[in-house]
C-alpha cells in the first residue's frame, strides 16, 4: 500500500472533526482546509474555543466557497450527536479526536474522573460514529469515505497512572475493528491512529497530575509537536494505512499484540513480535521492581 499515495482525498469533501477546538483535531481541521475540503465542522463543548479556532483556520482557506464552521455539544450524549449529524447534508470523513486523560494512581481518581474517562474517551466516539453511520449508510457516493478513530499507544501498552484512560482507548481499537466490518457495504474505510505523546493543550494538562512513576516508565520520550503528529497521520492516511502510529516506538510496541487488526508492515511486525515475546517478561520484572520501589518511597515519605 505504501506505493500508492492518493488514498485519502479530502478535496471537496465534508469533514467532521470531533475534539476539533484544539490540539490534534484543530491542526487536522486546518490541514483539511488547506487540502481543499469543501466543509470542515469542528465539534467540542466549549464555544469560545471553537470560535477562536474557526477564526484561526479561516485565513488558510484556498477558495471562498470553502466553509469552516463549528458545532457545540457534549458528544457523550447521543441526542447531541444525532442533532449535529442531522444538521449536515452529507458526511464524507470523520476524525474522532475528542479525548483526554487525567493521569493519576487508580485510587487517587475521583468517581467523577472515572466516569469522565469513559464518557470523553469512549462514549464520544461510540455515539458519534453510530449517529454518523446511520446517515452515511443512506448515501452512496462513488468515492471512498473515512472514519478515523484516535486511540493511543497506551491501548497497546497500558501502565500505572492511566487507569482512567488507556482501557477506553483499547475499547476504541475493538470498536473500530467491528465498525470496519459493518462499513464494508458502504465504501467507508476505517482507520485507527495510535499516537505517542504530542505537545497539545491536553498533554500540558496531563503533565500537571502525572505521577512520578508514570513519568519514569514513560521514560525520556519527548512529546513531538502537534504539527508533526498531524503530518504523520496524514502521511499514513494518504498511503492507505488503516493502522497508524505517529512514532517508531508505538509501532514497535504494537508488534507485541498483533491480533486481528490491520497491520502496518506486517511481516516485519511478526518477526519483531517474536523477539518482543522473549524480551517482555524480563521488562515486566524490571517494571514491577520500579513500581514496588516507588510505593516504598511514597510510604516512607508519608510516615512521620
Ligand atoms: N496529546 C497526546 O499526547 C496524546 C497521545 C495519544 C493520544 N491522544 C489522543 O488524541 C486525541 C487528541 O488529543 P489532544 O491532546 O489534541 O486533545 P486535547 O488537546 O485534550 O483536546 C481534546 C478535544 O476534545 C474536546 N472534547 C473533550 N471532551 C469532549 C466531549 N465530551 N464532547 C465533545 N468534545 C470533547 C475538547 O474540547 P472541550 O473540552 O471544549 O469539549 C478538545 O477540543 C485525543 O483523543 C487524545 O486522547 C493524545
Amino acid at each position: 500500500m505504501v506505493f500508492f499515495s492518493n488514498q485519502f482525498d479530502a478535496k471537496d469533501k465534508t469533514v467532521v472533526v470531533t475534539g476539533g477546538s484544539q490540539g490534534l483535531g484543530a491542526e487536522l481541521a486546518k490541514q483539511l482546509i488547506i487540502r481543499g475540503a469543501a466543509k470542515v465542522i469542528i465539534v467540542a463543548r466549549t464555544e469560545s474555543k471553537l470560535q477562536e479556532t474557526v477564526n484561526y483556520i479561516e485565513p488558510f482557506k484556498i477558495s471562498d466557497s470553502q466553509v469552516i464552521d463549528y458545532a457545540t455539544g457534549d458528544l457523550a450524549n447521543y441526542d447531541t450527536c444525532a442533532k449535529i449529524v442531522e444538521s449536515l447534508d452529507t458526511i464524507d470523513i470523520v476524525f474522532f479526536c475528542a479525548g483526554s486523560s487525567v493521569p493519576k494512581l487508580f485510587l487517587d481518581l475521583t468517581p467523577r474522573e472515572l466516569s469522565n474517562g469513559v464518557n470523553i474517551n469512549y462514549n464520544t466516539a461510540l455515539n458519534f460514529s453510530h449517529a454518523a453511520l446511520s446517515k452515511m449508510k443512506l448515501q452512496s457516493p462513488d468515492h471512498t469515505r473515512h472514519f478515523i478513530f484516535c486511540s493511543s499507544v497506551l491501548a497497546i501498552y497500558p501502565f500505572i497512572g492511566y487507569a482512567q484512560y488507556a482501557p477506553l482507548k483499547a475499547a476504541l481499537r475493538s470498536l473500530a475493528d467491528i465498525i470496519r466490518h459493518e462499513t464494508l457495504p458502504y465504501n467507508i474505510k476505517v482507520h485507527t491512529v495510535y499516537p505517542g505523546n504530542f505537545a497539545s493543550e491536553g498533554f500540558a494538562e496531563e503533565e500537571k497530575t502525572k505521577p512520578e512513576i508514570t513519568k519514569q516508565i514513560e521514560g525520556p520520550s519527548n512529546a513531538v509537536s502537534v504539527e508533526s503528529c498531524t503530518n504523520n497521520v496524514l502521511w499514513f492516511l494518504d498511503r492507505g494505512y488503516e493502522t497508524i502510529f505517529t512514532d517508531v516506538i508505538g509501532w514497535i510496541l504494537s508488534c507485541s499484540m498483533l491480533g486481528f487488526s490491520p497491520k502496518c508492515l506486517g511481516l516485519v511486525q511478526i518477526i519483531l513480535g517474536f523477539i518482543l515475546s522473549l524480551i517482555v517478561p524480563f521488562y515486566v520484572i524490571f517494571t514491577n521492581f520500579e513500581i514496588k520501589s516507588y510505593f516504598k518511597k511514597l510510604n516512607s515519605q508519608k510516615q512521620p
